[in-house]
């Protein structure tokens, strides 16, 4: 008869064995098709978004992710090509994605799953969760201080401040990239995340080496995931880059995240909810669309105690600058500001090409002196009134003399252009003064 004594000293191991799970749930695909696999026996162990693992037909280890779960089975995403998949093939539950990253994956180029792209080893830091909930709305500090950029135009027209969210929406080829480039370069920050979601492959390299260069890359990480990837591969990109970016903020610091771009996303996603059975309703988009978005956005921007922030550019195509396409919409609606680059702009030869008259920054008119902001509704005024006459004026329809309003305008216009165009500005007041210059006003400071 064992005494009471030795009884509880085996107690933790005996329940330790109890709560030992005797059986491993495995699943076998029942279905293949060229956009994903039917699974049965999982559907009780494995939730939406969550991987699967197995080991395919050639022997490589393999994920899949969780794309709709039914009664009797589940319809997963492959991260690789789903022809070398066959009926009856194990697949074992692997719980809800994650990633580790550390402070040594700055100045790197990683895959969304946390894998290095230039085949040097990766230290890796604690696991955290791909999908978790943003910092509690009722906690999150407000926006912070003014950023500066470098860029005349940003710092004066269009302020970025910290934990803020601006959009940056432009047609293709116009330089949202570059620009994305530049910020990550310049733009005050303690590190920088860069998700390259659908990027052709070529670019991928000559992005951190031409448009990053030395000095970008040694604060950045690079998250890529290039166009000839799968669709789920091409959506966790963005997901994989922002925890990276948690990461830093979680230990205080101050992140920006670059996300290039959302279309891209959003393709990516639509690809992903289509094959799993999602009708598309917004102009092709699925109704999913927008808690996905509105997730990602949610969760940059400041953070709570003491959590650093996020500050987040996302670049937005739209084709044909229809604003009101459902990408483009939904993401006004998140962010705290939107950045429009002009075609007509970028073939004149003037970058960044920001359209200043179309552009709105949403900490404005808090994150500028009084004095700043009568400079800025001065210059609006200005642009405003020389985009309504352009068409006069250069058709030869506008006599000098005739509005001496027009005439100031006419005069001021290319000078004003001009300081739009610089970059490298070591503080924000210099653009200030700049153009209280061209002007003829005062210019007293930013306080
Ligand atoms: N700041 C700049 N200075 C000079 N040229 C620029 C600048 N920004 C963009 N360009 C020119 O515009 C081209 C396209 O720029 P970029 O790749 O950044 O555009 P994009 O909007 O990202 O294009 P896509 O829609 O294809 O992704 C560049 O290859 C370059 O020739
Ligand atoms: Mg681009």
């Amino acid at each position: 008869m064992p005494s009471t004594e030795t009884e509880d000293l085996f107690a933790p191991l005996r329940a330790a064995v109890g709560a030992t799970r005797r059986t491993r749930p495995i699943g076998r695909i029942a279905e293949v098709a060229a956009t994903g696999v039917r699974v049965t026996g999982l559907s009780r162990h494995a939730l939406l978004g969550d991987d699967l693992v197995y080991t395919d037909t050639q022997g490589t280890e393999q994920r899949a992710e969780v794309a709709r779960v039914e009664h009797e089975s589940l319809w997963a995403t492959p991260f690789a090509r789903a022809d070398g998949l066959r009926i009856g093939l194990p697949l074992n539950p692997a719980g809800p994605p994650a990633i580790a990253p550390s402070g040594a994956w700055i100045g790197r180029i990683v895959d969304p799953f946390g894998r290095p792209l230039d085949g040097r080893p990766l230290p890796h830091g604690p696991s955290r969760l791909l999908h978790h909930p943003a910092p509690s709305a009722a906690d999150r500090r407000a926006m912070g201080d003014r950023l500066r950029t470098g860029y005349a135009v940003l710092d004066t027209m269009l302020p970025l401040v910290r934990g803020q969210r601006m959009g940056l929406f432009a047609g293709s080829g116009v330089g949202k990239s570059t620009l994305l480039g530049e910020l990550a370069r310049s733009m005050e920050a303690d590190v920088c995340v860069l998700a390259l979601v659908g990027e052709r492959g070529r670019e991928v390299a000559d992005f951190a080496r031409r448009v990053l260069g030395p000095e970008g890359m040694a604060r950045t990480v690079v998250v890529a995931a290039t166009s000839d990837q799968p669709a789920n591969v091409r959506r966790r990109c963005a997901f994989t880059a922002l925890a990276v970016a948690e990461h830093f903020r979680d230990q205080g610091k101050h992140a920006l995240f670059l996300c290039d771009s959302v279309t891209r996303l959003a393709e990516a996603h639509r690809e992903v909810a289509v094959a799993a059975g999602e009708a598309t309703s917004m102009r092709g988009h699925p109704a999913s669309l927008t808690p996905l978005l509105a997730g990602l956005s949610e969760r940059t921007g400041p953070g709570a105690g003491t959590q650093g922030d996020i500050t987040a550019v996302f670049s937005v195509l739209v084709a044909g600058s229809d604003m009101d396409e459902p990408v483009a919409d939904v993401m006004r609606g998140q962010l705290d500001g939107h950045i429009v680059l002009s075609r007509d702009i970028a073939e004149a030869g003037r970058y960044p090409s920001v359209d200043v008259l179309r552009s709105v920054s949403r900490c404005l008119p808090d994150a500028a002196s009084r004095n700043e902001n009568e400079l800025i509704g001065e210059l609006r005024a200005l642009l405003s009134l020389h985009d309504r006459n352009e068409l006069m004026v250069s058709s030869g329809l506008y006599e000098r003399g005739s509005n001496p309003e027009l005439d100031r305008c006419l005069t001021l216009i290319g000078k004003v252009n001009d300081v739009f165009t610089l970059d490298g500005l070591p503080r924000i007041a210099d653009g200030f003064r700049l153009l209280a210059g061209i002007l003829g006003r005062p210019y007293t400071g930013p306080d």
